[in-house]
């Protein structure tokens, strides 16, 4: 393929991306969701000292993370496919946990985050198919 040709395809794979990625705004918000049931759980459950979870928030969100992306839409998609499967192993396997001691409402809400994050791994494993289909050179 010659570079006009490979440019103007990515191009292409670009503006589909930018798409997707709008779609994919709403997902923002839910995952802000998930955090917030999860701290007001800790909050109204009272066995966590409220004051360290969000000075250890606050710290995370100070030192930032550098996942090494760099800005790469495709590296992003990548990254974040496997995110969502992480989180929904995480959270199916902390619903598991939690099943075996008897916490019913945590059983339901990690139960509840992880059917989000398995909704969200299977859109990302879609998208990631489709660039693969659209712009296989980039993508790899
Ligand atoms: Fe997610």
């Amino acid at each position: 393929m010659d570079f006009m040709s490979r440019s103007k395809s990515y191009r292409k794979g670009q503006k589909r991306f930018q798409m997707i990625i709008s779609s994919l705004w709403a997902w923002t918000a839910k995952e802000n969701m998930h955090g917030d049931l999860l701290n007001k759980y800790l909050y109204l459950s009272g066995r966590v000292d409220m004051r360290q979870i969000e000075k250890t928030i606050q710290y995370l969100i100070g030192l930032g993370m550098d996942m090494k992306l760099e800005n790469n839409p495709y590296r992003i998609c990548i990254y974040t496919s496997f995110k969502e499967r992480e989180t929904f192993i995480s959270h199916n396997n902390t619903a598991k946990l939690v099943r075996e001691h008897g916490d019913t409402e945590l059983v339901e809400l990690c139960g509840f985050i992880a059917a989000d994050e398995k909704q969200h791994e299977t859109a990302y494993s879609k998208i990631i198919e489709k660039l693969f289909e659209i712009d296989p050179d980039e993508i790899v």
